[in-house]
């Protein structure tokens, strides 16, 4: 039951795990993410939707979840940083194209500039360097690791299209 009539009950997927929970309409969907479930790697930036830090997937489209109300993925599919290695631990390709490019310095904003990435090149908008650069033209990233995220995501666009 409810201790205070202005929450409201919550479900939905996170990474491919059901949860519940009783919300204040209020909360954003990065702080449930932090500060509920302790999926700490989504970061908070600018909390304004400015710096793209902040960056999920609900339902395969990329979201900024410092604006997003948790309330509002109510049964959708929420995925975040920490749900895309594989089941034993891999990374994903676009991880380890981070890596293999020297892609991040301090590395604050890099879980948002993958989240992008990923969506990115989904949205086939990682067609060469100049549209990568548009399609993450959200995410900020202060130490200017923009050449290697840049590699990073043409490396793994290059490479799933080679798969097909
Ligand atoms: S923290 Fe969400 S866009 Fe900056
Ligand atoms: S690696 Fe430091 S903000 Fe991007």
């Amino acid at each position: 039951m409810s201790t205070n009539d202005s929450t409201v009950e919550t479900s939905c997927a996170v990474n491919g795990q059901g949860v519940r929970l009783r919300l204040d309409p209020r909360e954003s969907l990065l702080d449930v993410l932090r500060e509920r479930l302790a999926l700490t790697g989504t970061k908070k930036g600018c909390d304004q939707g400015q710096c793209g830090a902040c960056t999920v997937h609900v339902d395969g489209r990329r979201v900024v979840s410092c604006l997003t109300p948790a309330v509002q993925v109510t049964g959708q599919d929420v995925t975040t940083i920490e749900g895309i290695a594989g089941p034993d631990g891999d990374l994903h390709p676009l991880q380890q194209a981070f890596i293999d490019n020297d892609a991040m310095q301090c590395g604050y904003c890099t879980p948002g500039q993958i989240m992008s990435g990923l969506a990115c090149i989904a949205e086939g908008h990682a067609g060469d360097d100049d549209q990568i650069r548009e399609y993450l033209s959200g995410n900020i990233c202060r130490c200017g690791a923009y050449v290697g995220i840049v590699a990073a995501v043409r490396q793994t666009a290059e490479a799933q299209r080679n798969e097909v």
